[in-house]
C-alpha cells in the first residue's frame, strides 16, 4: 500500500471527480470530465525587483489556473517573466502583490519554512538549479526525493524502479549523471521530480538542451505522467513544435498574458 503517497493527492483526485464548472482560464470544453476547483490559482500577481535604486516591474498582473491532470505551457520571449512566475508558483519566491492558492491554501501568505514543507511534499521541480547530484547514481538521485519527502523506506525501491522505468531508463539505473547523455539526464531529473507523487510538477525549459527527437520523448513521458499519475504539469518552452502537446498555452509578453 502506498498510503503516504496517496494522502497528498486525495483532495486533487476527489476534485477531479466533481462535475464540470468552467472557471477563468479554463481551457477545457464542457464535455470533458473536469474538476470544479483549480489545483493552483494565480490571482493578479505582480513582481517587481529593485535594481540600482529603480523599480523594475517584471510581472504586471498575472491570472492563471491549473487544474488536476492538465499539461499547461507558458511561452514568451526571453526576459518576458516566465521563470519569475514559475518561481512563485512553486513557492520559491513570493509576489510583490496578488495571491497564489495551492490546493486552496494561500501560498503567498506562508513563510519560507511552510512553503519549503509543501514543496518537498507536493511539488516537483525540473529546474536548471535543481539539477542532479553528480556523485549519485540515477537510482540514488531519484531515491533522494523520497528521502526528502519522508516516504517510508520500505517503499523506496519499488517507487524508484517504477519511475525510472516510466522514463525508459531501467537499464541505466546505476549510471551516474556524467555516464548518461543529456536527454537521459533530463529523464532522470523527471523521474526524480515525480517520485514523491507531487500533485504539481513545474518544469522550466525542460527540452531546451535536447534535440527534437529527445524533446518529443520527454513530452511523451510528460503526457504519460499526466495520464497515469494524475499530476498537473506546467512548463515553459521556446519550442513552437511541442506546443500542440499542451492542454492549454499561455503566452507571456512583457509580464502579462496575451491571447494567441
Ligand atoms: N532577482 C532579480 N532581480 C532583478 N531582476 C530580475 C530578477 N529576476 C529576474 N529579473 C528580470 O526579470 C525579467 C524576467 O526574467 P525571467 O527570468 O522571468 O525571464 P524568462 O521569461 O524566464 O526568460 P528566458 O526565456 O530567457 O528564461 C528579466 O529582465 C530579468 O532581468
Ligand atoms: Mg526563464
Amino acid at each position: 500500500m502506498l498510503t503516504w503517497m496517496r494522502r497528498n493527492r486525495s483532495s486533487a483526485v476527489e476534485e477531479a471527480e466533481k462535475p464540470v464548472e468552467t472557471g477563468p482560464g479554463d481551457s477545457r470544453s464542457a464535455s470533458d470530465p473536469a474538476p470544479a476547483k483549480p489545483l493552483l490559482s494565480v490571482r493578479n500577481v505582480e513582481r517587481s525587483f529593485d535594481v540600482g535604486g529603480q523599480k523594475l516591474r517584471v510581472l504586471k498582473g498575472i491570472n492563471l489556473d491549473l487544474y488536476p491532470g492538465q499539461l499547461v505551457m507558458l511561452r514568451g520571449r526571453s526576459g518576458s517573466g516566465k521563470t519569475t512566475l514559475m518561481n512563485m508558483m512553486g513557492g520559491l519566491d513570493v509576489p510583490t502583490a496578488g495571491e497564489i492558492y495551492f490546493h486552496g491554501n494561500p501560498l503567498h501568505e506562508w513563510n519560507d519554512d511552510k512553503r519549503t514543507e509543501v514543496r518537498r511534499r507536493d511539488i516537483g521541480f525540473i529546474f536548471q538549479a535543481y539539477a542532479l547530484m553528480p556523485l549519485l547514481s540515477a537510482y540514488e538521485n531519484v531515491e533522494l526525493s523520497l528521502r526528502m519527502a519522508n516516504a517510508p523506506r520500505s517503499e523506496w525501491k519499488n517507487r524508484v524502479t517504477s519511475c525510472l522505468e516510466l522514463v525508459g531508463l531501467a537499464k541505466r539505473m546505476h549510471h551516474r549523471p556524467f555516464e548518461l547523455s543529456g536527454g537521459e539526464q533530463q529523464r532522470v531529473a523527471i523521474a526524480k521530480s515525480m517520485a514523491h507523487r507531487p500533485s504539481l510538477l513545474l518544469a522550466d525549459e525542460p527540452t531546451a538542451e535536447l534535440d527534437s527527437q529527445m524533446a518529443a520523448q520527454v513530452m511523451a513521458v510528460f503526457r504519460e505522467i499526466v495520464a497515469k499519475e494524475n499530476v498537473t504539469i506546467c512548463m515553459t518552452t521556446h519550442d513552437p513544435t511541442i506546443l500542440e502537446v499542451a492542454d492549454h498555452v499561455y503566452e507571456m509578453v512583457d509580464g502579462v498574458f496575451v491571447s494567441k
